[in-house]
């Protein structure tokens, strides 16, 4: 299935930027080593977006490499990957969890008038199991448009206070309309509290001409 979904953004984007433009895939570690809550405050996304930062550090893996938090990665490394996976220590046993990883940045930084973006949201995912809950909507990889600078990826783990109906109009329509995403009015919506943990990455798409 996730094959499929990503067919068309593979070749839109070999034919629009030709061979020599792929870069291969990179990470780029933080300068320096932050904690999560200081990794949010620093990015600026706490300002931006989020007014209490989760202290947890939810742990990405794309493409089978650990992204470092507050690292740079080249889009390159997420336009095929199948999923995302996910580790937080602090789950606890049955209880059910909310993720999201969502592009603050959207279109831009300068004009971030469609923001958030999301690339993905699962529902009621087991402690044992992040992204083996109920998809909301499914995720695309994490690509910036291109020469909009570079974006900010923030990842976002709840701890659900109850169980979600993943097929409510409501969150039918995410699926379709994925800009304007209010991670703190979900989050009121659907009694979610403040995130528990989470993760940046910053990515930005340039072209070689
Ligand atoms: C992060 O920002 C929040 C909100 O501005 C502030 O209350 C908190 O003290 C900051 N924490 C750190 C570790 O910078
Ligand atoms: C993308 O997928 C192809 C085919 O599975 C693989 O050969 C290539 O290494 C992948 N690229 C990245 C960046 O993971």
């Amino acid at each position: 299935m996730f094959f499929f979904l990503f067919l068309p953004f593979i070749s839109i984007f070999s034919v629009v930027l030709g061979e020599q433009c792929l870069q291969s895939p990179f990470i780029v570690p933080p300068t320096e080593k932050l904690d999560v809550v200081e990794t949010f405050n620093k990015s600026g996304v706490t300002d931006d977006y989020l007014p209490v930062p989760p202290s947890g550090n939810l742990e990405l893996i794309l493409s089978s490499k650990l992204i470092p938090l507050g690292g740079i990665i080249s889009p390159t490394l997420t336009y095929n990957y199948s999923l995302p996976t996910y580790h937080y220590s602090g789950v606890k046993k049955g209880e059910l969890y909310t993720v999201f990883m969502l592009d603050i940045d959207w279109p831009s930084r300068d004009n971030p008038r469609e923001r958030s973006y999301i690339n993905g949201i699962v529902v009621n995912n087991p402690f044992d199991n992040i992204l083996g809950g109920d998809f909301v909507v499914p995720f695309t990889p994490a690509v910036p448009e291109v020469n909009s600078g570079y974006h900010r990826y923030v990842g976002l783990l709840y701890k659900q206070n109850d169980v979600i109906d993943a097929d409510s109009m409501d969150l039918l329509k995410l699926a379709k309309f994925k800009t304007r995403f209010s991670a703190v009015d979900f989050a009121a919506t659907y009694n979610l509290g403040n995130p528990i943990a989470g993760n940046i990455f910053f990515s930005r798409y340039v072209t070689c001409s």
